[in-house]
């Protein structure tokens, strides 16, 4: 793993297979600040990674390279009986790729997503993962139907998200919190903040909502806005802060009136959370999530955002990602999966 919503991911799963491995982890070091790394480590009270390889920030190219070459070394000393990888990073991408390069049983965790727009680094990564993957766990009917739909039926097992099973020992940790009047941002996406006109067009028009909004800004936005001298206090509804704790986060959605993000995580936390959310992308791979309005894409039209945040909500699905107990389910199949011959 590398990037933020791995740790979150791992929180769960890692407490389960322990329960029945060895394991070890790689930190590729694709996240590097505190703010989207060790913090997670800590707050979740996760075990420090075994391996750190510090690749850092690259081109995709170089920075996925970088990180096969660095993963192979450990799995050459370490000879691990299966790589697990999370998602649809270049880490995620990074760790498969050496994992069957030399043979290793992979399993992969959110397995079949797919947005259906090549041009995203992440769609590639997911549709290169899953096509090296032993182990496929798909977090819902529509992730199962993809793979299917590739030819990929062999060990496909719908287990519900992991990301419910963070959520809910999240939720423990937060306990009861009443909603605000606010709606909480992220944006990190490159189509997003790499215009520096997009972002300020985006930024204009969450300014003249009618509630203010947060916006916990990820280093490439922050990057973005001080290499064109923008000046945020500009801004006057929108109050920028650093980029959250993974609780923190959580915190803020149960307060939020509604969620605008591009990111693939969020949209799913919002849902769980029973919280409208607005999705600057043209695409989403949690079709599911845009029954009934609960998630609303929005792309070209900004000026939607006002309306969207109005429509009627309905048909709200409790367990469209599972039962919260994904991560258990996914360690025991595993521990099943290896023990079998035909694999
Ligand atoms: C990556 C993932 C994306 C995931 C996101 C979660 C890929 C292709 N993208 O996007 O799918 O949703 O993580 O946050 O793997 N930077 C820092 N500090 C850091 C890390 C990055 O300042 O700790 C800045 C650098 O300028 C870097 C840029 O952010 O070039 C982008 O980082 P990168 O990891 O390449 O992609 P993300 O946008 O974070």
């Amino acid at each position: 793993m590398g990037a933020r919503p791995q740790f979150i991911k791992h929180a769960p799963v890692s407490k389960e297979l322990k329960k029945h491995f060895v394991l070890k982890t790689i930190h590729t070091g694709q996240h590097y600040d505190f703010r989207l790394s060790e913090i997670f480590f800590k707050e979740l009270n996760m075990d420090e990674p075994d391996f750190l390889l510090k690749i850092g920030s690259h081109t995709h190219g170089i920075q996925t390279g970088l990180m096969l070459m660095e993963i192979e070394k450990v799995l050459l000393i370490e000879k691990p009986k299966v790589v697990l990888v999370y998602g649809d990073t270049n880490s995620t991408l990074a760790g498969a790729i050496a994992a069957s390069k030399l043979g290793i049983l992979i399993a992969h965790v959110e397995a079949g997503l797919r947005g259906f727009n090549r041009d995203l680094p992440e769609e590639i990564n997911r549709i290169l993962t899953d096509h090296v993957s032993t182990f496929l766990f798909a977090p819902t009917k529509n992730s199962v139907q993809n793979l299917k739909n590739e030819g990929i039926v062999e060990n496909v097992f719908l287990c519900g998200d992991v990301m419910l099973d963070s959520i809910l020992l999240a939720k423990k940790l937060i306990g009861n919190v009443e909603e605000g009047n606010f709606y909480l941002v992220t944006l990190h996406r490159p189509y997003n903040t790499d215009s520096i006109e997009r972002l300020i067009s985006i930024l204009d028009t969450i300014n003249e909502l009618h509630f203010p909004s947060v916006f916990p800004i990820h280093p490439r936005t922050r990057v973005k806005l001080e290499e064109n001298g923008i000046d945020i206090s500009k801004y006057f509804n929108v109050k920028f802060v650093p980029p959250t704790s993974y609780l923190e986060l959580v915190r803020l959605q149960m307060q939020a009136k509604a969620v605008i993000t591009d990111s693939g995580g969020v949209q799913k936390e919002a849902y769980i959370l029973g919280k409208r959310c607005i999705t600057l992308r043209k695409e989403t791979e949690w079709g599911e999530t845009l029954i009934g309005n609960w998630n609303y894409l929005i792309f070209n039209n900004l000026e939607m955002i006002g309306e969207a945040l109005k429509l009627p909500l309905s048909h709200y699905n409790r367990g469209l990602f599972g039962d919260g107990k994904a991560s258990q389910f996914i360690a025991n199949r595993i521990l099943n999966g290896i023990s079998r011959s035909d694999i």
